[in-house]
């Protein structure tokens, strides 16, 4: 990446946010949120990042993450929003209050975040908006109506935001990963050389920001190029 820019990662304490943070801290000031003080903490000594303990589904909390960029960065030009959690259940026994739940972090606490920074980067003039989403948001899967449903919102959202903001020089990139072998729904401890880890995930992001700013890459599915191999 050749000039530093200012990050802002929602989800950074673990997983791919982790892995964004670490790889973003390379190239420019990086502040990101997250829930777990403990592995915020962690994330932040490995980086040199600064960690900031903020809940996304949690409108005050978006606001103070806001003023906390503006305080530390002057600014932000790269958001990504990659917080996120899966809860899965057939219909006929989904608890419609999870779902909720869900959403409130998956698809309104990015929306309430990006809400509050889109005015910051239309004055800026220029910024990138990078939504994560999931190759669970392309095609139905069981089980999947309050997960799938909240990839699909973004994948939604992300062509909407791409149709108000590309005028105003801001870029909204939607990234689609397949399954990735990080500590999702506590299935910590994969470590098939075949198939994605974090890493992969963050490095791909990092290139599509390194693209020139004429270009706009707005979705991109992530597979593991051959999981079935045999070692
Ligand atoms: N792993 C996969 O197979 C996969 C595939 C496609 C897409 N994705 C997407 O990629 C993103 C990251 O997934 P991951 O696999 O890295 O998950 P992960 O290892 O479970 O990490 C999730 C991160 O999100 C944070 N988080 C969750 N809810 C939050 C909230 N309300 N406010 C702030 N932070 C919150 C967690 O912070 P705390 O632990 O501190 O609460 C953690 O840092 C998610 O959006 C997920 O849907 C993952």
């Amino acid at each position: 990446m050749t000039e530093r820019r200012r990050f802002l990662i929602t989800g950074g304490s673990q997983g791919i946010g982790a892995a964004l943070v670490t790889a973003a801290a390379r190239h420019g000031d990086v502040v990101f949120t997250g829930r777990n003080d403990a592995l915020i903490a962690e994330v932040a000594r490995g980086s040199g990042a600064h960690g900031l303990r903020a809940d996304v589904s949690i409108p005050d909390d978006n606001a103070r993450t806001v003023e906390h960029c503006q305080k530390m960065m002057g600014g932000v030009d790269v958001l990504i929003n990659n917080a996120g959690f899966g809860y899965y259940a057939e219909i006929g026994a989904l608890d419609v209050e999870m779902m909720k739940n869900l959403f409130a972090t998956n698809v309104f606490g990015l929306v309430d975040l990006s809400n509050r920074l889109v005015p910051l980067m239309k004055t800026q003039g220029h910024g990138d908006i990078v939504n994560l989403a999931s190759t669970s948001g392309m095609k139905g899967n069981k089980t999947g109506t309050a997960y799938g449903a909240s990839k699909w919102a973004i994948r939604g959202i992300s062509q909407v935001w791409q149709a108000e903001l590309r005028p105003f020089g801001i870029r909204v990139v939607c990234v689609c990963p397949s399954e990735v072998q990080t500590h999702w729904m506590g299935r910590t401890g994969r470590n098939n050389p075949n198939k994605l880890y974090a890493q992969d995930i963050a490095d791909t992001i990092m290139a599509g920001l390194n693209m020139p700013r004429r270009v706009l890459w707005p979705e991109l599915a992530v597979f593991a190029n051959n999981p079935w191999k045999e070692e």
